[in-house]
């Protein structure tokens, strides 16, 4: 067993995020545990941006766990609704709202505008605390950029991916193999920014 030096504790509940962050931190000696060992509570998200979610999460799990922690915040901004459902992109068609419910809005609030404006990306923000009280916080930011189709297509992922089309790919995120989309997208891409980070 690492020493609490080599321990840091993941601020989510998801256990594919848990195991996904446990093999990248694997290399630096880290040895990653999940906030629920620590607490039931759930902070308030209530920030206007990413960033700031993702620094509630990680000073609530530094706090719980005595660990330092990393917590990420993620979701789809879209250009033509002015950055929506962005930081709200979990709750878009409110409160509890399941992916179908907030797919729905999304087509909803699109419907009419033509492809070329129906640009959209992925934003996933990743961030490292020592202690609860870190004043240099390590934030790495993964961006991914796509369209929103008008019909959702493919099963896999989560979320917005049956909307969300990978340009370069040629088709929805949903539609790409789990460990493709793993590596290419936002999450993928903050997650190896903040490994770079951590390695100093
Ligand atoms: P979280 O911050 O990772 O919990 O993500 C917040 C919300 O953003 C999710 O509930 C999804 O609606 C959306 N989202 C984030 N990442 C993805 C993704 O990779 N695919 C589809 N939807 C995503």
């Amino acid at each position: 067993m690492p020493d609490t030096a080599q321990m840091a504790v993941l601020a989510s509940r998801n256990p594919k995020k848990l195991r996904e962050m446990q093999a990248l931190l694997e290399p630096l000696g880290i040895a990653l545990r999940a906030v629920s060992e620590f607490s039931d509570e759930e902070p308030d998200e209530i920030a206007p941006s990413f960033v700031e979610n993702a620094l509630i999460k990680a000073r609530h799990a530094c706090r719980v766990s005595g660990l330092p922690a990393i917590a990420d915040d993620s979701g789809l901004e879209v250009a033509a609704l002015h950055g929506a459902p962005g930081v709200r992109s979990a709750r878009y068609a409110g409160t509890g709202a399941d992916d179908a419910a907030n797919n729905r809005k999304l087509l909803a609030a699109l419907q009419g505008v033509p492809t070329e404006r129906r640009g959209a990306r992925f934003v996933c923000t990743m961030v490292y605390l020592r202690h609860p009280d870190d004043p240099v916080p390590l934030i790495a930011q993964g961006l991914w950029s796509g369209h929103i189709v008008e019909t959702p297509s493919g099963t896999n992922g989560f979320g917005y991916d049956p909307l969300f089309r990978v340009d370069e790919q040629g088709c929805t995120s949903a539609e790409l193999a789990p460990e493709l989309k793993n590596r290419i997208s936002h999450r993928g891409r903050a997650a190896a920014e903040l490994l770079r980070l951590l390695r100093g």
